[in-house]
């Protein structure tokens, strides 16, 4: 049998990037190694580092890497040190993430939320209105809308600004089905979220979602404006299976969802286009104040390396190999700072990355 050769590109970034990164890449290797498969991991620049280096925050040729690649691993961007660059279109979250998932058409971003029983306490919510625990898929719409239409500026005097929203029906159809599908997979039902009494795109996103439903009779479709759906994550968060929504209410949304779950430390990514190529991010940010300290807690960028085995590398088995060491380690009481309980004695990053490792088949 020939060997197969998957190529990713890792993308390590600012902050607390390089170490949950770094822990990712080496459960990566353990995992693909058992099924056979050889990962080549190639090293590009992103963010405030990229800036610094390369007077970009996403130079041509990082790219360039991600689009020979069969995946993206990315830690996070984005810091003080380079919030004031200006102009802001310089700057690693307009200058480096939304042009790459723009460039790439990685229009379906998949952020699901689970909460794990052993951290049940860890979730600010009432244990009881989490009974058997949580899981919530959102799929945010993540090349449209208000993030990118035009015009976007801000007039000479200073004292006038402008987003535009807007989305096409094709934009919406396409992200509406992601999220029949997905909801083909789990329990089946759909929230569609939006702000139809308000926004003519939301009464648009309306439209297509409940014309997309007719293509799938086996889920339950209900429509939510954002503003109920926040209150109702709080209230009743088992309502939720799969939220879809376009791309700002996504943006607020998952990290009201991920929160529920206990710790954005836990949270993977994926960004999905058309075909397998996507990419692969923790939901937490950067977050400067613990760079370096090996404190940070890898797990969500372990998360995502499961989910870029699950979608890009088609190694279903091998993604659920490392779900369940993650859940091991959990299960054995391993705990980093932002998840110990107290009477728990936090690890650091790199041994709750080894521990994941010695708990693979
Ligand atoms: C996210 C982040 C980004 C977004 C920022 C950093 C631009 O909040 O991925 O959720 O708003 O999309
Ligand atoms: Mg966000």
């Amino acid at each position: 049998m020939s060997e197969m050769v998957k190529t990713i590109a890792v993308l390590p970034g600012d902050g607390i990037g390089p170490e949950v990164v770094e822990q990712a890449v080496q459960v990566l290797n353990a995992v693909a190694r058992r099924h056979g498969v050889t990962v080549l991991f190639e090293e590009g620049l992103v963010g405030g580092i990229a800036y610094d280096e390369t007077g970009h925050p996403l130079p041509p040729e990082t790219l360039a890497l991600c689009r020979h690649a069969d995946a993206i691993l990315f830690g996070a961007v984005g810091g003080p040190k380079w919030d004031r660059i200006e102009p802001p279109t310089m700057r690693p979250e307009l200058g480096a993430l939304l042009p790459l998932r723009k460039e790439l058409s990685l229009y379906a971003n998949l952020r699901p939320a689970r909460l794990y029983p052993a951290l049940a306490d860890a979730s600010p919510l009432k244990n009881a209105l989490l009974g058997e625990g949580l899981d919530i898929l959102v799929v945010r719409e993540l090349t449209g809308g208000i993030y990118f239409g035009t015009p976007k500026e801000r007039t000479e005097d200073g004292h006038r600004a402008i987003d535009t929203c807007i989305y096409f029906s094709e934009e919406i159809e396409r992200i509406a089905r992601v999220g029949f599908e997905a909801a083909l997979r789990r329990q089946r039902r759909i929230c569609s979220v939006d702000k139809a009494n308000v926004m003519e795109t939301s009464r648009l996103w309306r439209d297509i979602v409940t014309h997309v439903a007719a293509d799938y009779p086996q889920v339950e479709l209900t429509h939510m404006l954002v503003d109920n759906c926040a209150m109702q994550l709080i209230r009743n968060p088992r309502q939720f299976d799969v939220i879809v929504t376009e791309n700002m209410f996504g943006d607020i949304l998952s990290d009201e969802a991920a929160m529920l779950t206990g710790s954005l430390g836990m949270l993977p990514s994926a960004s999905l286009g058309n075909g397998s190529r996507g990419l692969y991010e923790p939901v937490h940010g950067s977050a400067p104040d613990i760079a370096g300290k090996d404190i940070a807690n890898p797990l969500a960028a372990i998360l995502s390396a499961a989910m870029l085995l699950r979608y890009s590398l088609d190694m279903e088995e091998a993604a659920l190999d490392v779900e369940r060491a993650v859940e091991h380690a959990i299960e054995a009481g391993y705990r980093t700072a932002d998840i110990a309980g107290p009477g728990d004695t936090p690890i650091g990053t790199r041994e709750m990355g080894e521990r994941v490792i010695e708990r693979l088949r």
